[in-house]
């Protein structure tokens, strides 16, 4: 049996760099993408002695031309990827007296537009029919023909409702949930399962940023089992931790005449 194939974007640190240890952890062959190729290759040392292998394929995954490189490598030394986690993204709070549309653009181009380009590079590939169908009936699934393949978008619970100071990454957040039930919806039957990660607050070099006090933070070890466990079930969105998941539901659903004076007195903004 071949060995599964993963690539993580984002994996130099924090949650995509404790999937990629967890992974190889179980015996997978991990590539990892991110821009800084030394941070990159501390993960691929700090991998020497488990199961499986990790290997790193630098770059800037808002970047076209770089992302279209490191996939050709990846195909060329191994094969086309079994799953894909597409985590690379940032956080910037925004205040509404510092709204800006560049801000906001940042966070576009790397969160939405850097989920984008791999998946404009990759569904071709896993979509292309075989050569014994029709080209009519490539989005149909066969089993036995092709194997199924799995990618996974990285979003956040923040994409659920509007935040205060999250006029920026929340709204990138919730373009990548809309983004991925789109896929969803349409790909259903086919060979490529399209899955939604949500996470709540995950401690990482990103979080470590926030001055204010994180509701249900959890460690980027248990999100990354969490993720796992996850994606080896049937379920299209992958939430967590269950409580912020459950409070982030009860928002979402809501009244405006309720929700906005809750949450304007609940972060202390708009005072
Ligand atoms: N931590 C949380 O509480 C939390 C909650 C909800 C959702 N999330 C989401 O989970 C994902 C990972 O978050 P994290 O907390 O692990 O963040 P992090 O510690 O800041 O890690 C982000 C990773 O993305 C990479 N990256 C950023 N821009 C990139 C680009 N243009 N091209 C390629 N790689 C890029 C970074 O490496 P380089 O800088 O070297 O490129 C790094 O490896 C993000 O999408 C984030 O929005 C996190």
């Amino acid at each position: 049996m071949t060995q599964e194939l993963i690539w993580i974007t984002g994996a130099s640190q924090g949650i995509g760099k404790a999937l990629a240890l967890a992974y190889a952890q179980e015996g997978k062959t991990v590539a990892i993408s991110a821009r800084n190729a030394s941070k990159l290759q501390q993960v691929v040392d700090e991998s020497i002695g488990l199961t499986g292998r990790i290997f790193a394929l630098p770059c800037d995954v808002t970047d076209k031309h770089q992302v279209q490189a490191c996939l050709n490598l990846l195909i060329e030394e191994e094969t086309l990827p079994d799953r894909v986690i597409l985590n690379a993204g940032t956080h910037q709070p925004m205040a509404a007296n510092e709204f800006s549309a560049s801000t906001l653009k940042t966070l576009m181009d790397i969160n939405v537009i850097g989920t984008a380009i791999p998946l404009e590079m990759l569904l071709p590939l896993y979509l292309k029919p075989p050569l014994c169908l029709k080209q009519s009936s490539h989005l149909e699934y066969q089993p036995g023909q092709q194997k199924k393949v799995q990618i996974a978008i990285v979003a956040s619970v923040a994409g659920y409702r509007g935040l205060p100071t999250a006029s920026a990454y929340g709204a990138s957040k919730a373009a990548l949930i809309n983004l991925a039930e789109s896929l969803k919806a349409e790909l259903y039957h086919s060979r490529v399962d399209i899955r939604l990660i949500n996470p709540g607050f995950v401690k990482t070099p990103l979080t470590d940023e926030n001055n204010f006090k994180m509701p249900f933070l959890i460690s980027a070890d248990k999100a990354a089992q969490t993720i796992i466990k996850g994606l080896t079930g049937k379920h299209f969105e992958v939430v967590f931790p269950s409580r912020m998941a459950i409070a982030m539901s009860l928002l979402k659903w809501l009244p405006d005449s309720i929700f906005f004076p809750l949450i304007n007195r609940g972060t202390k903004h708009g005072r």
